[in-house]
This record gives structure tokens, C-alpha cells and sequence, in this order.
């Protein structure tokens, strides 16, 4: 299988040397000039959680309680290709390595997760199209062990296209995942969403304890985040104080090139407002990346050693913190100490 570095089979040992954990330099941020249009919306939602007096509600958990044993994690970004894949395969890797039990549901009909794990979507039968169709599959009867120990998909075929249509006609449309999901016994599960805001990915939001927003830094990365959060605010029933008080999404900055630092300037002085709800790992642009979801394989097993890799370890290590602060739910002492060493937010 090609795996260098000390990432083994089955057992816990990901490479999190210090030197590993090193975030890429940070730029400062500096005061922004005008706003205009869509970035106009981020910063008149800053104001607006600023002005309003907290409401003390939803400080800690979802308000809407898990519909499974499992902590269930969407990745979400209406806008395509921002890494909502490499991310949902690369961190549910990263977990499975350490010794959580992980399940990647593939919600995208372009089943690019599916495909990207090394999984034939010739070779399967039934898929989330049959889970999210009526009369309803068990989504344990389709879900499939990947070549990662710990690590299963529910796999995706192009006729989820087909379903998702037909779900816009049914009652309770939104919660149909929520409820295939529930009675699963995982320690994670990663939903893997389209690039739309369509039913498919509403289901996800409605099932989920936590988000993740993969955002490409580019010229346009930020448009759509404030239409994403508020249909967060409106599936998660949160005032927008609630939203920006509990910890209930994460930005992750992808593809950065510390080469492009216009661009990056102007995205960190858009993305001011979220400085602490971005996590301080950052995936910079890695060809190995590429190469591995080409070769069907997690980074790790890939190129171990590159710097795609020690992004999703740094990556894997602050979410198992930030999942520790907010379930109280225990993770290795080691992972602790890890994460005791860098940054946690942008500097600014
Ligand atoms: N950090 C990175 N460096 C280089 N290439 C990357 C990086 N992250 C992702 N890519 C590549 O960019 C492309 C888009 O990534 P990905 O498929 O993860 O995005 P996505 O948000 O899931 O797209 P879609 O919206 O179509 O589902 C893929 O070819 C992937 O290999
Ligand atoms: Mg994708």
C-alpha cells in the first residue's frame, strides 16, 4: 500500500512530531478597506452578533441533539470544488488512524468520496440513494469497509440525483438522514455534501452536532458564507448570537499558497469577522493531494511525509480539541499535548 512514515495498519500512531505540527506562517490582518456586495453581508452579520445581547441559550451543545450514537460532522460548502472531499477522506482518515471508529457518508451523487477511497460504485448495489428513498434501506445494509482499518462508507451512486428530487415532495423532507442515521454506533461520522444548499445538504445540516466549511482561498471563496450560515441559523432553529457563541462551525482555509499574498491578505481581512470560528490549521495547495485522490488514497498513505499530510494531521489533532472542549467526551492525552503547541486562531 505504499505507506511511508510511522502511519501504521490499524494501529494508532499518526506522525505528530512537533516539527509536523508547525502551522504555515500566518498573515497579520490589517484593517480592510471599503466592502462591498457579498462581503458586505459577512461583516453586517458581524455587526449584528455584536450589537445584540447573548441570549445565554445553546452556549455549549447543538440544540439540535444528535440523531445518532455518533458525532456527526458535515462538511458544507454550496460552492464547488473547495475541498468538502479531500477534507471528509483525509480527516476521517486521520481519525480512523487514531483509533476513533469513522464512517464517511458520501451525499454527493457525483460520489467523489466514494470513488476517492478506492471503492467501485460498480461494485456495490445499494447506496445512500436506496437510504434516502422510500420505502427506506437501513443505511447499516449499505455502508462498506474502505482498506483503512475503522474506517467504513456509505457510498453514493448517481441516482442520488433522482432521489434528491423526489424528497422535495415528501413530508419531514429534512430529517430523512437524521433519522437513517440514528441508532449507528460510530465515534465519528463525516457527511460529505454536494455544492448546492438543495435538500441534500439541508438533510445534513439537520443531522448534524458540528460543520465544517472547507473555503478555497481565492478571490471569491467568501461568497455564499453568509447564505450558508443562515440556513444554519434556520435548520438549527439558532439566533445568530447562538450561532457565533457556541461552537458549532468551523472555517477551514484550503489550497492556500504562501506565494499569492495579495489574495491572501484580502481573504484573512474578509474573513476578520470569523477569525475565531476558522481553524488555525490551514491546508496549503499540495499536488500530492491531488495525486492521491487520483490514486484513491487517503494522503496519508500516499506521500506521508508531504506537506498535505502534516496539514490534515494538524487538522485531525484541533478538531479531536475542540471536540474534547465541547462534549467533554475524553481523547488521547497525547493529542492533547500535541495541540498544546500551536496557535489556535488566526493572528491577528
Ligand atoms: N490543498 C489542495 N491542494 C491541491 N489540490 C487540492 C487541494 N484540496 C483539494 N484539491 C483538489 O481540488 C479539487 C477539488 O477538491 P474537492 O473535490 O475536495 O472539492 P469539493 O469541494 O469536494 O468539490 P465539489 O464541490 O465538486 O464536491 C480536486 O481535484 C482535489 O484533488
Ligand atoms: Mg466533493
Amino acid at each position: 500500500m505504499g505507506r511511508t512514515g510511522t502511519c501504521q495498519e490499524s494501529s494508532v500512531t499518526l506522525n505528530c512530531s512537533e516539527d509536523n505540527l508547525q502551522p504555515p506562517a500566518r498573515l497579520a490582518v490589517t484593517e480592510q478597506p471599503g466592502r462591498v456586495g457579498a462581503k458586505k453581508k459577512l461583516w453586517d452579520r458581524w455587526d449584528s452578533v455584536h450589537s445584540a445581547a447573548p441570549t445565554g441559550k445553546n452556549d455549549h451543545c447543538s440544540p439540535v441533539a444528535s440523531k445518532s450514537n455518533s458525532y456527526v460532522v458535515a462538511v458544507i460548502n454550496q460552492k464547488g470544488g473547495t475541498g468538502k472531499t479531500t477534507t471528509t477522506i483525509n480527516l476521517s482518515a486521520a481519525l480512523a488512524y487514531l483509533g476513533h471508529r469513522t464512517l464517511m457518508v458520501d451525499l454527493d451523487p457525483q460520489a467523489h468520496t466514494t470513488i476517492g477511497i478506492g471503492v467501485d460504485p460498480d461494485a456495490f448495489i445499494e447506496s445512500m440513494a436506496e437510504v434516502m428513498s422510500v420505502p427506506r434501506k437501513p443505511i447499516a445494509e449499505i455502508v462498506l469497509p474502505t482498506y483503512i482499518m475503522g474506517l467504513n462508507l456509505a457510498p453514493a451512486h448517481i441516482h442520488l440525483a433522482h432521489v434528491a428530487e423526489q424528497i422535495y415532495t415528501r413530508v419531514f423532507r429534512e430529517t430523512i438522514l437524521a433519522q437513517a442515521l440514528q441508532g449507528l454506533d460510530y465515534d465519528f461520522i463525516f457527511i460529505d455534501c454536494p455544492p448546492s444548499l438543495g435538500v441534500l445538504t439541508i438533510n445534513a445540516l439537520y443531522a448534524c452536532d458540528f460543520i465544517v466549511i472547507p473555503c478555497q482561498i481565492s478571490r471569491y471563496s467568501l461568497d455564499g458564507l453568509a447564505d450558508l450560515l443562515t440556513s444554519i441559523e434556520i435548520v438549527k432553529n439558532l439566533s445568530i448570537q447562538d450561532l457565533f457563541q457556541g461552537d458549532h462551525f468551523r472555517v477551514l482555509l484550503t489550497m492556500f499558497d504562501p506565494r499569492n499574498k495579495v489574495t491572501n491578505q484580502y481573504i484573512l481581512d474578509e474573513l476578520r469577522p470569523y477569525k475565531e470560528k476558522t481553524f488555525a490549521a490551514v491546508i496549503r495547495r499540495n499536488e500530492s493531494l491531488n495525486q492521491a485522490q487520483i490514486a484513491q488514497k487517503a494522503i496519508f498513505d500516499f506521500d506521508f511525509d508531504c506537506i498535505g499530510s502534516q496539514d490534515y494531521q494538524q487538522l485531525a489533532l484541533e478538531f479531536l480539541n475542540l471536540y474534547h472542549r465541547r462534549t467533554g467526551l475524553p481523547v488521547e492525552d497525547k493529542v492533547l499535548n500535541a495541540q498544546g503547541n500551536q496557535s489556535t486562531s488566526l493572528e491577528g
